[in-house]
């Protein structure tokens, strides 16, 4: 019994390295790595139906068609399997897939199910399968037509407008929606995939491309990919339209469309740079390519961290590399987040927390320290922000959190993350903070982790004496709402200009004549600190003296949008009109139909108005938020 597994081995609550037994390795090929799971119970997913120590996928091989026509993904899935002894049934997450059959790896067929969906919770339903001694299976599936995890664009809504596209987007629990597999951040799994695409379009996905496409007669061509480190499943994504790529180094390069391509390969020109700061920081950069593709406009994130191919909104380019916060941002997942992984979304701070700390150190090493303090200073207003708004004491603004409301958003998750590790630097010192985290990488490498394996892992290897212990106060950090005394805050002199020029407008009325010269950080902090109550004629003086509605910016533009309609600008609503029916980033959408729709009826009648014609062109997770917005009376 070549393939038959202890439960020992199953049950592995691991802390320690990969276990690699060679007779783990399910056949066909040598795959090598079976990565452990986590089965402490803070390390349990509720997000999913999987049930890993009894089954659990190791490796899921996808042979997919893609059809533009009917914006359906359909073809086969088959899995490895790893499995107790005496497991009778491995259950799987589906959300609206349509199973045509299951079989074993040599086609018999196996008995399914699919269970009871808990509505709309994006959690699906499980998809049960009898394995009958079975350690492969295969699946005949197709997606359902609304897959949220995937957008279809027609050729109108790409910048070349002569080709479809389709891209996306897994993070947290989507990918369930064309991928029959176990979507859970803490089971990791090997993956291959071919994919068949109609000429000329290309083919991008999260894994290494093998070879050059084949053709294959019918006016289709077929690519093929492998992952061959452990991921979990969310990190599966795709990517399909009229692209090309450009190189920006030896190991990096973006794709794009042929007509933002070259704008886009400036913007992201220092990308070599990033990775190996990354690298000085927190040791080799593992997964060989670190390749980009920036997609159309309604992409819903800023970025996203596909392993060697991260997904980029274009409304980051602002001609002046000044957003490549979010290149280093996904560039740094590589480390937090696709090399350790949080088990459980309650802990996605260790995903999106630790990124944000190691963002802020990669900008400091490339683009220095005033850019870094000033990046970091926005954050922290915006955690003090938050926290006026949702109270110190609400729970959704401890770290490890089961809620997270829109109102919370990315303050606490990746803001007072960032802000826990600056605060344990200002304690034990950079050099030991950063052997610490390196040591965490290389240790927790390939595989999940919680608050509590975190808080322990420093605890053992961090911590020097229980004085120091008091000083950090991490279980505060980790646990509690609000923020801990302790608290290392930005430096007050990154904005003195700026903050003096805040003061002078809000008491004379003084336009900053220096507001050209200043940094893209230095105009959002003016922006956002200025008074929010203004009139017509304020505001017109304000867009004409700083040129904020021409700007090329669109963080700056967001703002002044943002600015403009919570005083009912009319001049503005065209421009937001434009912006809404053109970007699908939720960051950006979300808000500004929210602060219309404080306005009362003057706002919403134009929200309603704007959302009738764009509501369409959205990602369903910016459709999701925007429906929140205006269904809330
Ligand atoms: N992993 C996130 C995007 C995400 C988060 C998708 C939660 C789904 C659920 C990505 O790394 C991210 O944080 N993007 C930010 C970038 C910014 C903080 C620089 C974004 O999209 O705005
Ligand atoms: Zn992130």
């Amino acid at each position: 019994m070549r393939r038959t597994i202890s439960a020992i081995t199953l049950l592995l609550a691991t802390t320690a390295c990969a276990t690699t037994a060679p007779d783990m390795v399910s056949a066909p090929g040598e795959r090598g790595m079976i990565a452990p799971i986590l089965t402490t119970p803070e390390a349990r997913d509720s997000s999913t139906y999987a049930q890993p120590e009894v089954a659990r996928v190791t490796h899921v091989a996808l042979d997919l068609d893609l059809d533009f026509d009917a914006q359906r993904v359909g073809g086969t899935a088959v899995l490895d399997v790893l499995a107790q002894p005496e497991a009778k049934d491995i259950v799987l997450d589906s959300n609206g897939l349509e199973i045509q059959s299951v079989t074993d790896g040599a086609g018999r067929p196996l008995a399914y199910e699919i269970g009871e969906s808990v509505e709309k919770d994006g959690k699906g339903a499980p998809l049960t399968i009898a394995l009958g001694g079975a350690r492969q299976i295969r699946i005949a599936y197709r997606a359902p037509a609304d897959a949220s995890a995937l957008q279809w664009l027609t050729p109108e809504q790409t910048a070349g407008g002569k080709y479809p596209f389709l891209f996306s987007q897994g993070q947290a629990i989507l990918n369930r929606t064309w991928i029959p597999t176990q979507d859970s951040p803490g089971i990791r799994q090997t993956w291959e995939a071919r994919i068949t695409a109609p000429k000329p379009l290309d083919v991008v996905m999260s894994g290494v491309r093998q070879g050059e496409p084949e053709d294959l007669g019918n006016d289709r061509r077929a690519f093929r990919f492998v992952m061959d480190k452990p991921v979990p499943p969310y990190l599966i994504a795709i990517a399909a339209g009229d692209i090309d790529f450009a190189a920006t180094g030896p190991r990096t390069g973006v794709w794009g469309e042929p007509a933002t391509l070259q704008r886009a390969a400036k913007e992201v020109g220092d990308t070599e740079q990033l990775v190996e700061a990354a690298e000085a920081l927190y040791g080799p950069y593992r997964w060989g390519r670190y390749d980009m593709i920036v997609l159309p406009p309604s992409f819903p994130y800023g970025g996203m961290e596909n392993p060697v191919m991260t997904f980029l909104t274009p409304t980051f380019i602002a001609g002046d590399r000044s957003n490549n916060g979010l290149v280093a941002h996904e560039l740094a997942h590589s480390w937090s987040g696709n090399l350790v992984t949080n088990a459980v979304w309650e802990d996605s701070w260790l995903n999106e927390g630790v990124t944000s700390y190691f963002e802020n150190r990669i900008v400091e090493a490339v683009y220095g320290k005033q850019r870094a303090e000033q990046e970091a200073a926005l954050a922290f207003a915006g955690i003090e922000e938050t926290l006026a708004e949702v109270g110190r004491d609400a729970p959704g603004t401890a770290l490890h959190h089961t809620s997270s409301g829109d109102e919370i958003g990315s303050a606490i998750t990746y803001d007072k993350g960032h802000f826990f590790l600056r605060t344990v630097e200002s304690i034990v010192g950079r050099e030991r903070l950063d052997a610490w985290l390196r040591q965490w990488f290389d240790n927790h490498a390939f595989q999940p982790a919680t608050s509590e394996l975190f808080y322990g892992d420093m605890m053992a290897n961090l911590v020097k004496s229980p004085a120091e212990a008091e000083r950090l106060k991490l279980r505060e950090w980790i646990f509690e709402p609000g923020l801990p005394s302790n608290v290392a805050r930005p430096d007050p002199q990154a904005f003195a200009e700026v903050d003096a020029a805040v003061d002078a407008y809000a008491s004379a009325g003084t336009i900053p004549a220096a507001y050209s010269g200043w940094t893209s950080a230095e105009r959002m902090r003016f922006l956002d600190n200025i008074p929010k109550t203004r009139s017509a004629a304020q505001l017109a003086e304000l867009d004409s003296s700083l040129g904020l509605s021409t700007t090329r910016n669109n963080e700056i533009l967001f703002l002044w949008l943002e600015l403009a309609l919570a005083n009912r600008y009319q001049p503005a609503v065209a421009q937001a009109e434009e912006f809404l029916a053109s970007v699908g980033r939720a960051k950006f959408v979300r808000p500004l139909f929210q602060t219309m729709w404080n306005q009362g009826d003057w706002g919403r009648a134009i929200a309603t108005r704007i959302y009738d014609e764009t509501r369409d062109s959205y990602h369903a997770v910016t459709r999701g938020s925007v429906d929140r917005v205006m269904a809330k009376k």
